[in-house]
């Protein structure tokens, strides 16, 4: 195991009925707070009524910003960086999901900053002063509620990047999984995708004697397995939405990757597509992640049988545990499949005529850091591209 510091600095408020809190946890920060929210789905529900009243009610002076779209811009994120120097709004409410967070943290690290925010997520320079998030969070799927990561699409170019910085996460979470009930299917099952692409990212690695970390890696996979199957029959079990929302946050807290080295290759791939092509990145990821291990597997047979015979109950093959890794591999993809989710890149409605730019593009960004489990060329991204074809 490797040296680590762990600090999840994010308060959780979870259950029911705890979007009603909100005005009252806002106010211990800041009495005048930018409202942000994405296309509408939190006024259908009549979630947006409850928000306002609470705010209302804890004498909260809120302005709005609406619009976030799934694969956040960077527009709308300097709209709202303005909006909050013109206003002196020091405080940020996020209620959604990843991608309602993700521009609520970029416009909080911009506002404070000179220069142009995009600079955040290019590394030209880090953030040191951030206004404070608080979220609600309508979607398990990104972790975004309490990781200290922010993914955003510059759409001169289509850019998609990230920023990864403590002050990053938000100093409240409030979590209600009744809030989830009205989730499409593909959202609740992208959503899944995503929760376990975290926490295999963080399973696949060349750390050994992680033996506490693998454990709750493969507790958290199978919680996921079990439960998604559920929600997809019933939308409104409670029980199984809540255990798929706390997933959702252990997955991507920082919790399950301490003292080990993740390899994050199959999220810098994705967003690769998300950024040009703008489909859900949970999707993305139940089609490279596949497509990731069929191209490396052979390099690390005893992790990837561990992973099938921990995860998903496979038996040991003695002789050729080869066997063994890919059936892990193959029940992967099926339980993708199976949750309605598709496993290649035709079935995302992608075409094959831009997976060289796609390659070059995720190596560009990425360099040497590429893949710190098996480390990828561009020819093997190209090559990975191609099977998930
Ligand atoms: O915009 P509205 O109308 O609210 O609809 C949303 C959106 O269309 C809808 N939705 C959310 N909650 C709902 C609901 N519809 C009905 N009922 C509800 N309760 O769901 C759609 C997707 O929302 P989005 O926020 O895009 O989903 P998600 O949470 O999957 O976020 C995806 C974004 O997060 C980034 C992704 O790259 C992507 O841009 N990520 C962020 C990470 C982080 N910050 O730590 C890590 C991840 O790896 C990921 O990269
Ligand atoms: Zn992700």
């Amino acid at each position: 195991m490797q040296n680590f510091q762990f600090l999840s600095s994010t308060k959780i408020i979870f259950g029911k009925e705890t979007e009603k809190k909100v005005g009252s946890e806002c106010k211990k920060h800041s009495s005048k707070v930018l409202l942000h929210y994405g296309g509408g789905s939190i006024k259908k529900t009549g979630l947006y009524e409850t928000i306002c009243l609470s705010l209302q009610e804890a004498g909260i002076e809120y302005i709005e910003l609406s619009g976030v779209q799934p694969n956040p811009r960077l527009s709308l994120v300097k709209e709202g960086i303005k909006i909050c120097r013109e206003n002196a709004i020091d405080f940020i409410l996020a209620v959604g999901g990843g991608s309602v967070i993700d521009s609520a943290k970029a416009i909080s690290t911009g506002t404070p900053y000179e220069g142009d925010v995009w600079d955040f997520f290019e590394g030209k320079a880090v953030p040191e002063n951030v206004l404070k998030v608080g979220v609600v969070l309508t979607i398990p799927a990104a972790g975004s509620e309490a990781s200290k990561s922010c993914v955003i699409t510059n759409e001169d170019g289509w850019y998609k990047r990230g920023l990864n910085v403590e002050i990053n996460r938000p100093v409240f979470a409030i979590m209600n999984p009744e809030l989830t009930y009205t989730l499409p299917p593909y959202q609740t099952a992208s959503g899944a995708a995503d929760i376990m692409a975290h926490i295999m990212e963080r399973y696949f690695t060349n750390v050994s004697n992680v033996d506490l970390t693998d454990r709750l890696c493969e507790g958290a996979l199978q919680t996921v397995i079990k439960n998604t199957p559920m929600v997809m029959e019933n939308p409104e079990n409670y029980d199984a939405r809540a255990e798929i929302m706390w997933a959702s946050t252990l997955a991507h807290n920082d919790l399950l990757g301490v003292g080990r080295i993740g390899d994050w290759s199959s999220h810098q791939i994705e967003h690769e597509l998300s950024g040009i092509y703008d489909v859900a990145h949970g999707a993305g990821l139940a089609v490279i992640l596949p497509a990731w291990m069929k191209y490396i597997y052979k390099q690390r047979i005893e992790r990837f049988a561990q992973f099938a015979v921990r995860v998903w109950n496979v038996g040991y093959d003695f002789e050729t545990p080869e066997r063994t890794a890919l059936e892990g591999i193959k029940r992967l993809e099926d339980f993708f499949k199976g949750i309605g989710l598709p496993t290649t890149l035709k079935g995302l409605n992608i075409p094959d005529d831009r997976l060289e730019e796609m390659a070059q593009k995720c190596k560009k960004t990425n360099g040497d850091k590429l893949g710190f489990f098996v480390p990828l060329s561009t020819e093997d991204i190209f090559n990975i591209l191609k099977l998930a074809k």
